[in-house]
């Protein structure tokens, strides 16, 4: 089957090299001319662990290509995904969908057989119905249904979330579109991956349901890391005793500095809007934006009160290991790191960092960030270290080393990567998060 993939961004290139290893032919199609170049040429416009091989490999089978002529790339295409972008619309937060709206309006005009078009950028509901009347005042000569299928990768573990995912959900009530999207993922049905069939809307709603709702339960572990710190108990043993409960289940309940990436901060933010525009405000992922936010500057006060507060703080060195919102990854959206650098330079704090992958991204965002060549080149005269982002790399520091470089052993553990105990053995003035 051929399958076109309209946006090789990050869902889209993967979704559509992963497409290929099954077997199916597919044409990634993205407008900047640029970064189809580079693709041409083999090199990955995202760090992602795994990627530039798969593509490679895909691409010299002969399955997987690119191209910036989106008519020529949907030719002979039995399923058109829309893979674009649906940032947050400047000013209001609504998701915007230009950019999937103007996809619908080129593939309407250019469509050469029947196909179904598929919607696997993050949309709000309803936003299939727009793309069908786009679609269909365009008057195309052949048969088309529209679907949705949102993705559920996260970022540094894309592929094996393709490969091995919890779910595959499609929401079409056209029969034709059903048969054509069992086609496209039967290798994952033979793998006996749980599909769910259902309307366009609630596959819509799935998917901003499903992330709303893991932002709610980090959001949730971290108060209750706040109250830990006060009354004396330990986060992750609370996470581990209420994960055990089969219907909380013990998955993203790490505390830590908030979340932050492109997906969750843009999508609760989404949801907010369209559930005021139906007027059924969701009043939990209000309060969880709110929380988050405030979280991350908050987390700047916690690098300040272990060097001694604002007073002794003042023209003091700290080093931050870690800069993207999360590991394997080099995005740096909406990471808790930019607000954490923003109040330690606001406070006379002087900053130095490491980051194994981000820091090209991040050096313009804090230009009064020193950037080094490797941890222990932060570290050196640091009066506290802290860790943002729990990168490998930062799991088994050499800790002699650690405490020689620096000024004096003060360590802020924003991931709970390391025991306290521990850490206070070393001679470290330790501190991490909920752990009282
Ligand atoms: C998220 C979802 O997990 C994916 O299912 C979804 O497909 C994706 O958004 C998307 O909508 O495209 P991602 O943003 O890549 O994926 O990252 P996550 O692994 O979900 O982490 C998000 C943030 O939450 C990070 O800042 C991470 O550090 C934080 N987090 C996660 C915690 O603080 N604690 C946890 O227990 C888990």
């Amino acid at each position: 089957m051929k399958i076109a993939m309209v946006g090789s961004g990050y869902v889209g290139l993967v979704s559509g090299a992963c497409f290929a290893d099954f077997g199916h032919e597919v044409v990634c199609i993205d407008k900047d001319p640029s970064k189809i170049e580079r693709l041409n040429a083999g090199v990955m416009p995202i760090y992602e662990p795994g990627l530039a091989e798969l593509v490679a490999g895909n691409v010299k089978a002969g399955r997987l290509s690119f191209t910036t002529d989106l008519a020529e790339g949907i030719a002979g295409a039995s399923a058109i995904f829309i893979a674009v972008g649906t940032p947050s619309r400047r000013g209001d937060g609504h998701a915007d969908l230009s950019f999937v709206y103007a996809v619908a309006e080129e593939v309407g005009a250019s469509l050469s057989n029947d196909a179904v078009i598929v919607t696997k950028s993050t949309v709000p509901v309803g936003t299939g119905d727009e793309v069908e009347r786009i679609l269909t005042a365009a008057a195309p000569k052949h048969r088309f249904a529209v679907a949705s299928n949102p993705e559920f990768l996260r970022e540094g573990a894309a592929i094996s979330d393709f490969k091995r995912p919890d779910r595959i959900v499609i929401g079409t009530d056209d029969e034709w579109a059903r048969g054509v999207m069992n086609e496209v993922y039967r290798p994952l049905f033979l793998n006996k991956a749980p599909i769910l069939m259902t309307s366009r809307r609630s596959s819509e709603l799935i998917k901003y349901a499903a992330n709303a709702f893991l932002a709610v339960k980090i959001t949730f572990i971290n108060e209750m890391a706040d109250l830990c710190e006060k009354v004396g108990a330990d986060v992750q043993d609370v996470s581990r005793g209420i994960g055990m409960d089969g219907r909380i289940g013990s998955k993203f309940l790490h505390a830590g500095p908030g979340y932050g990436g492109s997906c969750f901060p843009k999508d609760t933010l989404a949801l907010l809007k369209t559930a005021e525009d139906y007027e059924a405000p969701t009043r939990i992922v209000e309060a969880v934006v709110k929380v988050n936010e405030a979280r991350k500057r908050a987390m700047g006060r916690k690098v300040i009160d272990a060097l001694g507060g604002m007073e002794a703080a003042r023209g003091k060195k700290v080093a931050l290991l870690g800069l993207t919102f999360k590991p394997n990854t080099d995005d740096m959206r909406d990471s808790p790191s930019i607000a954490i650098a923003m109040a330690l330079a606001d406070a006379g704090v002087q900053v130095s960092a490491y980051d194994p992958e981000g820091m090209e991204l991040a050096a313009p965002m804090m230009p009064d960030v020193t950037m080094c060549n490797s941890a222990y080149a932060a570290i050196e005269g640091a009066d506290a270290t802290v860790i943002v982002t729990e990168w490998d790399a930062f799991r088994a520091l050499d800790f002699e080393r650690v405490k020689a470089l620096m000024n004096a052993p003060v360590l802020v553990d924003l991931r709970n990567v390391y025991e306290p105990a521990e850490m206070r053995a070393k001679g470290f003035a330790y501190t991490g998060v909920g752990r009282g």
